[in-house]
């Protein structure tokens, strides 16, 4: 999962089937985004990352070039730094350079293959560093390794506004399994994409190049070929649209005629018009983060943005 310039590639898990057929029985029909980062999907997403609408990732990695060092400085020495789903191990490295002596980085990835060919550059490039990967769908409770420093201050930094793509219920799942693995005196580095202007946050899920829309209905290549399935990915518009009462980004795929489609040998119906939704993308204002952090054990300690205020990386700590 995402921006993780090209985040999570996930293997065929044997859950996919199942999901996929239970989320088309619910009504809207749904498919959790996590089934998007494929090969091609996560290759398509780095094309995202680059896209001139879509200003998360670049907008997050302005804000880390600017202020690594302050965050490094509040952070202090020693830290045990943890990224749940690293991809491609970009933005980690800004931290890496800034930060005092770290007592080692894990990179949590769910597929070993991706997080192989990630490590090797990393480990040129740091060779002091200790490093501790770990292969783990960071969604499901997981163990550090035993060989890291136990005594380390563990700081887990998880960027790319990944939050936003989980329920509010989920997110605080999440948040709250982060806190008791980061412990008492731990802290999380999270990069959140924030709420503004409609027009400017509807372009990014819009690109006039059609990549986003090429990213949704991938999705559906992706179920046709693994799970034997036959979509006519012509047959699906892309949509996406601020839900402002929600506050996130709703990306659709609406079938544009009657159809059936087969999966697995299930016969699958869709109306004209109807929707398969395919990803919830919250974005957040301060207070709704404190309150989303206070509740799973967290405080504020710090916030860095940009010169517009449309991307923010908040500290936060256990005290
Ligand atoms: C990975 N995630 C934070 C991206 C987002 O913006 O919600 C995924 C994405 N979907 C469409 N464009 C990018």
């Amino acid at each position: 999962m995402g921006a993780i310039a090209s985040d999570a590639v996930s293997d065929t898990t044997p859950d996919f089937l199942d999901d996929v057929l239970t989320g088309l029985q619910r009504r809207p029909k749904q498919i959790a985004p996590k089934y998007f980062y494929d090969r091609a999907g996560s290759d398509l997403f780095d094309r995202i990352c680059d896209l001139p609408e879509y200003y998360p990732t670049r907008t997050e990695l302005s804000i880390l070039e600017c202020h690594a060092g302050d965050m490094a400085s509040a952070i202090g020495a020693n830290a045990l730094l943890i990224e749940p789903g690293c991809g491609g191990c970009t933005k980690v490295r800004y931290l890496l350079d800034a930060l005092d002596q770290p007592a080692g980085f894990v990179p949590v990835e769910i597929s070993g293959e991706h997080m192989l060919e990630n490590l090797a550059p990393l480990r040129a490039q740091y060779p002091e560093l200790p490093l501790h990967p770990v292969c783990a769908d960071f969604t499901q409770p997981f163990e550090l390794p035993t060989a890291c420093d136990q005594n380390a201050r563990r700081v887990l930094f998880f960027p790319g506004s990944t939050i936003g793509n989980f329920m509010p219920r989920e997110a605080e799942d999440l948040m709250c399994a982060l806190r008791d693995l980061v412990g008492s005196d731990g802290m999380l580095l999270l990069g959140v994409d924030q709420v503004k202007q409609t027009l400017v946050l509807e372009q990014a899920y819009n690109d006039q190049a059609g990549v986003t829309a090429a990213f949704n209905r991938n999705l559906l290549h992706r179920i046709n070929t693994e799970l034997e399935a036959d979509f006519r990915l012509e047959n699906f518009r892309h949509k996406a649209l601020w839900n402002a009462h929600e506050q996130r980004i709703e990306m659709h795929l609406v079938s544009a005629q009657r159809q059936r489609v087969h999966i697995d040998g299930h016969g699958i119906d869709f109306q004209p018009g109807e929707t398969l939704i395919t990803e919830y993308s919250y974005k957040y204002t301060d207070a709704r983060l404190a309150a989303l952090a206070t509740t799973c054990g967290f405080r504020v300690r710090q916030r860095w943005t940009d010169a517009r205020d449309w991307f923010a990386i908040y500290l936060l700590d256990t005290k």
